[in-house]
């Protein structure tokens, strides 16, 4: 949506209301056209979306929010490394033709091009490794724009402080923020969700949430080398590479296994969340872990743990159990589980046993990816209350907190992971650039050692 578009639009209630309360007159109107574009676009318009990082999951989101009902355009996409967006643009291109308008000069590649991109659009989708997310968040808020952000959203303390303190600008500037934790826009944890908040189990007494599994892909040396056709910097293999390395990240505690905290954190708020940001957010005191690598050893798997083991200990004297492991051939489960007073519950699975069995059925599947988008996009259009940053910050702290707890084999408090000042971040991005860890002369990368590491 353009300025001009703004201007010509028609005033939504909200934002008539708000300046005729005022005056009528230039300045009026002046403010009106300005509080119009700040709610966004109204149910006609066309909405202009950038896509930040082009992998996997940011193509699959760039395509899930053109398939949004209403009129919406793809005009800049933004990453690191040029084969990756030229092969997200062409299949969007196959996918939705028209819809996508990415001309070469709204192609921007390396560390900087999220400015420009962020510029030229009207939503912005950050999919980049989610180490950057702090710093992409900040800006598309500080340009005024709406933003989908995938999960994690930092891997450090002070990566979650600057996106509370980003998300608190968003409400002030009525802009509209999504976090990738589709579990929130999936029918069977809403609907599991609603029951246990309304006491289906008594009185929670433990939690459990697994991400156990088989791991991730490896992206080799040799193989990025072939391609530059020159052996990489560092700088560019761990970006390549980005999944084994803390400080792009955060472990794959953080990358994946945040969303069963993060469901674990959805139960024990006992509400839902409030988009203001105002309610506070309950969160564990503390927690101990334990965690190590023991099949997953290679040089290519940088300097990550394949297990971590954490207890949290909310205030209530409550815990969650949560295990996740990147271990073949080990037992594998991605789920979440509450036991209460009066039963217990599988919630992913949407099943309740004891005083109040229940068992979720549904005519009906529901793509959860394509659900937040069409969640957001409606928030968006008709200017509904819509942040999620504050959540999906909370979580990403207490996986934070759990590698805290596991890399250093020390108790960690909410307030020694919140306020840490250990920033994992490199100091300067550009492809040259020093990067925070570094390999050793036979190219293995230091590991955490407990006992002995400091991580907070
Ligand atoms: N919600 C989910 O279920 C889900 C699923 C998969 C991935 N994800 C999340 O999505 C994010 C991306 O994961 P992916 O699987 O798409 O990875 P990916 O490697 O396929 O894509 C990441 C892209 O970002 C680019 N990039 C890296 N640094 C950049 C920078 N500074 N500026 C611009 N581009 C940059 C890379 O070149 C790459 O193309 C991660 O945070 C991941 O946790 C979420």
């Amino acid at each position: 949506m353009t300025p001009s578009s703004v201007t010509s639009a028609p005033l939504t209630r909200r934002g008539f209301l708000k300046s005729s309360s005022t005056a009528v007159g230039g300045i009026a109107l002046a403010n009106l056209a300005a509080e119009r574009f700040a709610l966004g676009a109204s149910p006609g318009d066309t909405v202009k979306v950038a896509l930040v990082g082009c992998g996997g999951r940011g193509s699959g989101a760039a395509n899930q929010a053109l398939s949004t009902s209403g009129s919406t355009k793809l005009v800049a996409m933004a990453d690191a490394f040029k084969e990756r967006l030229d092969g997200s643009l062409n299949n969007l291109k196959n996918a939705h033709k028209d819809k996508v308008q990415v001309p070469d000069e709204c192609k921007f590649i390396g560390f900087d091009g999220y400015k420009k991109a962020i510029e030229l659009a009207d939503v912005v989708i950050l999919a980049t490794p989610p180490g950057f997310r702090p710093i992409h968040f900040e800006e598309a808020v500080r340009q005024g724009k709406h933003v989908f952000m995938e999960k994690p959203v930092a891997v450090d303390g002070p990566g979650v402080r600057r996106v509370i303190a980003a998300a608190e600008e968003a409400v002030k500037k009525n802009l509209k923020v999504g976090v990738g934790l589709q579990r929130h826009h999936q029918p069977v944890y809403l609907e599991t969700m609603k029951r246990l908040h309304d006491g289906a189990i008594g009185d929670i007494l433990s939690m459990r949430a697994y991400w156990n599994d088989a791991g991730v892909w490896v992206r080799s040396r040799a193989e990025l080398a072939q391609k530059l056709g020159r052996p990489p910097t560092e700088m560019e293999y761990q970006m390549y590479n980005w999944y084994y390395f803390v400080w792009l990240s955060g472990d794959h505690i953080c990358e994946q296994h945040i969303h069963n905290l993060d469901v674990i954190q959805w139960v024990k708020q006992g509400k839902p969340y409030d988009p203001t940001g105002k309610t506070p957010i309950v969160h564990p005191k503390r927690c101990i872990g334990m965690g190590g690598r023991q099949v997953r050893t290679g040089k290519e798997n940088g300097e990550i743990f394949d297990h971590h083991a954490v207890q949290f200990e909310y205030p209530d004297g409550t815990y969650l159990f949560s295990e996740c492991r990147h271990i073949q051939g080990a037992w594998a489960s991605v789920s979440e589980h509450a036991v209460g007073t009066k039963g217990s519950c599988n919630i992913g699975g949407g099943t309740i046993t004891g005083a109040n069995s229940w068992r979720f059925r549904s005519e009906k599947s529901t793509d959860a990816y394509q659900q937040e988008h069409d969640d957001i996009f409606d928030a968006i259009r008709n200017d509904k209350p819509f942040n999620e940053a504050f959540y999906g910050a909370h979580s990403s702290m207490l996986s934070i907190m759990g590698r805290m707890a596991t890399y250093s084999g020390k108790e960690v408090s909410w307030e020694d992971a919140y306020n840490s000042q250990l920033d994992v971040m490199p100091k300067t991005y550009a492809w040259d650039a020093p990067t925070p860890v570094n390999p050793d002369k036979d190219g293995f990368y230091p590991i955490a050692v407990p006992g002995k590491t400091v991580t907070f």
